[in-house]
């Protein structure tokens, strides 16, 4: 069999991941392999935790990634606190609401689930109601979910769990570093977040952080493989092993206990990408986010191009559109990556086939992504038969942008 050279195309992914990674994050990566205890190894493992915490702007000890793509940090952090019988109350507005609830079942909890209607986020008032009628230990919750484009706001959530005592759990996955998140700030216990969307890194990753209330149960609940250290017996010990975050807190840590052979390139890649994020800085990169994203939202509503999101609980990365009546959605991404080499999202779950979901995150988040994003739509969307006003899109955008003037971070 011949096979021809690799030939990936050169695509703009407007997806709400994974995105394109950044060239220096690349270029880091294609950097030789040096052993797991190599002392410049465990340097760069000592640089990423604190470029970590300046991410998610925490104080915490622990911060650090798990290997495995950005639902292994999830599973991750809930097998390692919850155990057989342990309230878990798991307020869900899409996809990956349930893909936590999904996690916590297994786990063994007694859970609660909660289900909102997809694309509204809940009122804080219902949930406070919900943890003092079912008092559980931990309450587990996205931030932005990415199958709809809400935002949920946490930080009145998180005070009110830290009053009473309940531990809260934050996927950030498609947030964290691309819209405002403060884990030390909002009171949240542990934040889970993955490298394929605001980061502009590769997928394999799972950053996170947890304060020393997590840190406790993992102590209790310790128990190292044998063969590596002791063999003590412990009936509460975490079911995984591979998730076990009592043992990959200790190979991040001084005792570099060798749990598991960290992907070395990977790691180079993080890295590159922190510190990226680093010189831009944070709250830098936050604004780009948000004034790329409204441009956005500018110009597809120029167009006549509904929305699907309440703009006010709307995730500033991710934008929903409402497929034009009489269209057929795969069709439109299908002529946008084919014919444009944009690549854009389709919808999940009761969404699917209705809406069209478009992301603007990490290294790809530029004014020409933008506008050529909705340059292309609208042609995309004229040429499947749908009424709107061409060419009205890409002049309320570039009207949106020159408006800004030149000091923003854009
Ligand atoms: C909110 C959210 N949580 C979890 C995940 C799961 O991430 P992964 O596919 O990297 O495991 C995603 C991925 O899109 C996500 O958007």
């Amino acid at each position: 069999m011949s096979l021809s050279e690799l030939v990936v195309p050169k695509h703009s992914i407007m997806t709400p991941g994974p995105v394109e990674a950044d060239p220096r994050v690349l270029q880091a990566m294609a950097n030789p392999i040096i052993g797991q205890f190599d002392p410049a190894l465990l340097n760069m493992m000592d640089e990423t935790k604190e470029l970590l915490k300046y991410l998610f702007k925490t104080n915490n000890a622990e911060a650090y990634p798990v290997s495995g793509t950005a639902r292994s940090g999830a599973e991750a952090v809930l097998n390692s606190i919850i155990e057989p019988g342990d309230k878990v109350l798991v307020p869900s507005f899409g996809r990956f609401g349930y893909l936590l609830a999904e996690m916590v079942e297994r786990s063994g909890a007694e859970m609660k689930l909660l289900e909102q209607e997809w694309g509204k986020v809940y009122d804080v008032e219902t949930l406070k109601k919900e943890i003092k009628a079912f008092n559980p230990k931990v309450v587990a919750i996205v931030h932005g979910e990415s199958s709809t484009g809400a935002l949920q706001p946490l930080e009145e959530l998180g005070k009110f769990c830290r009053e009473n005592d309940v531990l809260l759990v934050v996927d950030c996955v498609p947030t964290l570093g691309g819209v405002e998140f403060k884990t030390d700030e909002w009171f949240i216990d542990a934040a889970i977040s993955g490298t394929q969307k605001c980061l502009a890194i590769p997928t394999g990753y799972s950053p996170l952080t947890y304060n020393d209330r997590v840190g406790k149960i993992l102590e209790e609940r310790k128990k190292i493989e044998k063969g590596l250290d002791y063999d003590a017996v412990n009936p509460r010990r975490i079911q995984s092993n591979y998730f076990d975050l009592s043992q990959i807190q200790e190979y991040w840590g001084p005792s570099r206990l060798n749990h598991h052979t960290e992907p070395t390139t990977l790691l180079y890649g993080l890295r590159e990408g922190l510190r990226i994020i680093k010189e831009e800085g944070i709250d830098n990169r936050i604004k780009r986010h948000t004034l790329h994203g409204e441009a956005l939202v500018a110009g597809l509503q120029g167009a006549g191009i509904k929305i699907f999101n309440d703009l006010d609980t709307k995730m500033p990365v991710v934008t929903l559109i409402e497929t034009p009546e009489g269209v057929d959605e795969a069709k439109v991404r299908a002529t946008m990556v084919n014919e444009f080499g944009i690549e854009i999202a389709g919808g999940f779950g009761p969404l699917a086939g209705k809406t069209i979901r478009i992301g603007n995150m990490g290294y790809g988040c530029r004014k020409d992504n933008i506008l050529g994003c909705i340059a292309a739509l609208e042609a995309t969307l004229s040429y499947h038969g749908a009424k709107i006003n061409r060419g009205d899109g890409i002049q309320a955008a570039l009207e949106y942008y020159a408006k800004l003037g030149d000091d923003q971070p854009l």
